[in-house]
């Protein structure tokens, strides 16, 4: 699957602040007021953290556009079990594609590449948990409904 032309992949980086990741991410939910510094030291830390083989453990991803601007993200996050032999499972975490950018099969790009890095770690499953209005999307990407989501909200 590749992007429609004029569009990018790549990482998240720092300067990615000023091309509006997180006004991105207002299609997804209340994003707060995040500043500058606090949102490069996230970022920083995510840099930082490593998996015993060497891979990150947090992998958050952009698309761009011709105007240098991010227009889609999402990340997935890996996680070092006890079980199956210390075995890695996969998180898909906050994916949002900005609300005049959709139904241009970004989501479904976004989802390969993320679904890519994992298994480049060495996952053995990727869970994520949705709403049930986007629980067709997940389908069209190759995911199972597989239970129910339990929520304790502090
Ligand atoms: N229900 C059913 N099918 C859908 C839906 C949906 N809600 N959204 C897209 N599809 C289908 C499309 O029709 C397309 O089908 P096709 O391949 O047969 O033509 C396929 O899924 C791929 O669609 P995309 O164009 O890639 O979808 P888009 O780029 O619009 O991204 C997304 C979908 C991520 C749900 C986007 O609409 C969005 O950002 N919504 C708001 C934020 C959100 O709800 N994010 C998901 C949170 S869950 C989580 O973070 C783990």
């Amino acid at each position: 699957m590749s992007l429609p032309e004029g569009y990018t992949v790549r990482r998240l980086q720092e300067s990615d602040f000023k091309r509006g990741v997180l006004d991105v991410l207002t299609a997804l939910t209340t994003v707060g007021d995040l500043s500058e510094l606090q949102f490069n030291n996230i970022v920083t830390k995510w840099d930082c953290l490593t998996l015993m083989n060497g891979k990150p453990i947090y992998n958050p991803v952009v698309i761009i556009n011709d105007q240098d601007q991010v227009v889609a993200t999402g990340m997935i996050f890996i996680e070092e079990k006890l079980i199956h032999t210390g075995g890695l499972v996969g998180h898909i975490e906050d994916i949002a594609v900005r609300n005049d950018q959709q139904g241009k099969k970004l989501g479904k790009f976004l989802i390969e590449e993320l679904k890519t890095i994992g298994q480049k770690a060495g996952v053995y499953k990727i869970i994520l948990d949705c709403d049930p209005k986007n629980e067709g999307f997940y389908e069209k990407c190759g995911f199972k409904n597989a239970g129910i989501e339990m929520q304790y909200r502090l």
